[in-house]
């Protein structure tokens, strides 16, 4: 019987390339708790941006299945070598995925753009001096910036303009990203949001966070700017009222 998720002993690797680890195992422990949903969204196109070592985009490929329901894979990741252990560990497991080794999503938006039903994303998030950001090997998967946001607020943008209308966004953070001031920004890109899965340790919190575009939002967002033009602190209290678990943060 064929395994649902990837098998860390098939899992390629290379010393400039992020090992699979707690954050990783979070995000496809969303995913698998997410299954059926997933199964019935009938996603067309997954994409994970940042694939490291391709445990993810496995995991999610196996347990998704390709063939038969014409599913397709995208994976990028801005360190070569993560490309190509991403294409070993994919192939380990019989498995396809297109690899695409740019920043983000650069020189795909316009082809790829509201095409995306599933990306996932387990982002560099760890707080560092800015200029960590973006170095060369295995810096790059976790060196997050200031309050190790500086990828993941590049990330929603590119997000929300591949994203399918149906598309969701599954996203790993950490307590010190402030996730409640992310659910808010997406929200208002009139996304809803809810955690998948929530792991403590004494050093860290993280947290799946589940996005996806929400008609009724946008409604109540133009409802919000016309009657508080001018009241941000308001429109907060609103939005938090409204959105029970980044009230919990
Ligand atoms: C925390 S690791 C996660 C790896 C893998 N997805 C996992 O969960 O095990 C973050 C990954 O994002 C990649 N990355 C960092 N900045 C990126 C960027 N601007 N564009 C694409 N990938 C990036 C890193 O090279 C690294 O592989």
């Amino acid at each position: 019987m064929s395994s649902r998720i990837a098998q860390i002993r098939l899992v390629s690797s290379h010393p400039e390339v992020y090992e699979p680890c707690d954050d990783s195992f979070a995000l496809v422990d969303a995913l698998l708790a997410d299954r059926t949903n997933l199964l019935e969204h009938h996603p067309k196109l997954c994409m994970e941006v940042g694939c490291g070592s391709g445990y993810v985009i496995t995991s999610l490929a196996l347990m998704l299945g390709q063939n038969a329901l014409g599913v397709q894979y995208l994976a990028t990741d801005i360190n070569p070598h993560s490309v190509r252990v991403t294409s070993e560990t994919l192939e380990a497991h019989g498995v396809h995925a297109d690899l695409i080794c740019t920043d983000i999503a650069s020189g795909l938006e316009k082809r790829m753009a509201r095409l995306v039903d599933v990306m996932v994303v387990n982002p560099p998030y760890v707080p560092t001096p800015e200029d960590e950001v973006g170095r060369q090997g295995i810096a790059s998967s976790w060196a997050g910036g200031e309050n190790g946001r500086t990828v993941i607020d590049k990330i929603l943008p590119i997000a929300d303009n591949l994203l399918s209308d149906k598309g969701w966004l599954y996203m790993v953070t950490l307590t010190a990203n402030n996730p409640s001031q992310i659910c808010l920004q997406m929200r208002e890109r009139g996304y809803a949001a809810r955690i998948v899965v929530q792991r403590s340790t004494e050093e860290e919190s993280l947290h799946v966070i589940k996005f996806w575009r929400d008609a009724d939002i946008q409604v109540e967002e133009k409802e919000t700017v016309l009657m508080n033009k001018t009241v941000p602190a308001r429109a907060m209290e609103y939005l938090l009222s409204q959105y029970p678990q980044a009230s919990l943060w």
